[in-house]
């Protein structure tokens, strides 16, 4: 074990077993971090008392081992037990739940997991003296775009209409609010703008399970013959062929800005708590994600128009100057490398890790 702690730092990765973080903990591997992931399963797929279908897969590509414990963030005594059991130079925090029209339904369950299981495992990471975290945030938290491209002074808080958005708001807040109490904390917000595609190994990618609820999952099932048809929701925004336009990111791409993040926070002089979206600055409708999707796959896209989906805004895309300037950091995938290697996945494991 000591050996594998060797390298340039040990990570600890919560939500490793997720889609953001299997994919971002190849790019740790590869730049020679090592890893430790914690998962409590709740969305993503494992045989048995066995490591998550994902991380077996991040094994095979990197050809390294990642160090796997089955802990639910809100267990502040399992917390303590791996806090106890490796020296973590940072946490990178993934988990969470993340399904917008859930967290209307059943929002105490979100408040609790993405606050309260938060909450607990910063007060852990103190307790234990790590101090440095890179946090998974959301576009969301600038609710309705007073103006475009979104930068990260653009206000937050204001206007997120669901509880999902709202938790990554108030996780962004306690993280402000730790960094004024104590300067020896370094924090790093990355706000995402709507991550896409898969390994270009097509070996993992996006697992969602049920209905996938975000369009890209959707368009490839429609592409592959699990779903008969695509619901676009709404064709009459103030955009140019009036369906909602949105910032796509590779998630490779999204990964590799960890790597920077990190980075960042062991510059000299580093401090404190800043806040950086990852995106490509670059906004595309519903209509050329679909046109793009199938001439990358040869499939027929079937698709209907119905109405609006509560809570959609007409466009969001970053501003990606400041991840540019700071983070030394740019998204090189186009729309057309995310549809390929979605479908590279999707042709590859039809049914996601479950069916193989
Ligand atoms: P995901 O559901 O694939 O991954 C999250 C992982 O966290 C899952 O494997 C789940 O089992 C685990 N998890 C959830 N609650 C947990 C808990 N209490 N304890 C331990 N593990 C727990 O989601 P993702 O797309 O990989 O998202 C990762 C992070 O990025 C989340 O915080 C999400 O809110 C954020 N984010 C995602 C997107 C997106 O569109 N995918 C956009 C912006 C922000
Ligand atoms: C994209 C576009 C839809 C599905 C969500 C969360 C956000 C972030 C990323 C985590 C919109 C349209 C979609 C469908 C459609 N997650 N669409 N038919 O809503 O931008 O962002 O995921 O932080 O917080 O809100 O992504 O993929 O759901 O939608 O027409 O079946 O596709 O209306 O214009 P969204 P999405």
């Amino acid at each position: 074990a000591e050996k594998e702690m060797a390298g340039k730092g040990v990570m600890l990765v919560t939500g490793g077993a997720g889609y953001v973080g299997s994919h971002t903990i190849i790019q740790l591997l590869n730049n020679n971090y090592s890893v430790v992931a914690i998962d409590n399963l709740i969305n993503c797929y494992a045989e048995k008392n066995k490591k998550p279908e994902s991380l077996r897969r991040v094994e095979e590509i990197t050809n390294k081992k990642v160090i796997f414990y089955n802990v639910d963030i809100k267990d502040r005594a399992a917390l303590e037990k791996v806090f106890k059991a490796h020296k973590f130079d940072c946490v990178i925090h993934f988990a969470a739940l993340k399904a917008v029209g859930e967290s209307v339904q059943i929002p105490l369950t979100y408040y609790q997991n993405n606050i309260a299981g938060s909450s607990t495992l910063f007060e852990v990471m103190r307790d234990n003296n790590v101090k440095n975290i890179v946090f998974s945030s959301s576009a969301t938290v600038y609710g309705i775009p007073q103006f475009l491209p979104l930068t990260e002074e653009h206000p937050t808080g204001q206007g997120c209409t669901n509880p999902y958005g709202k938790t990554k708001y108030f996780v962004e807040e306690i993280l402000k609010d730790v960094c004024t109490s104590d300067p020896e904390w370094k924090v790093i917000l990355l706000r995402y703008f709507n991550p896409v595609g898969a390994h270009e190994s097509g070996m993992i990618g996006e697992d969602p399970s049920g209905i996938p609820n975000n369009l890209m999952p959707y368009i490839s099932q429609v592409a592959v013959g699990r779903r008969e048809k695509l619901l676009i929701y709404g064709d009459d925004y103030d955009t140019p062929d009036g369906t909602g336009v949105r910032d796509y990111i590779h998630i490779t791409d999204l990964a590799i800005g960890h790597v920077n993040a990190l980075n960042k926070i062991n510059e000299s002089g580093f401090k404190g708590c800043r806040a950086y979206n990852l995106g490509t600055g670059k906004g595309y409708s519903v209509m050329d994600m679909v046109q793009a999707f199938s001439k990358v796959s040869g499939k027929d896209i079937k698709y209907e128009v119905v109405g609006r989906r509560e809570g959609d805004v007409a466009s969001s895309y970053a501003d990606a100057q400041l991840a540019r300037d700071e983070l030394n950091w740019v998204a090189t995938k186009g729309i057309l490398d995310m549809c390929r290697d979605t479908w590279k996945w999707q042709v590859k494991n039809p049914k996601g890790f479950q069916g193989t």
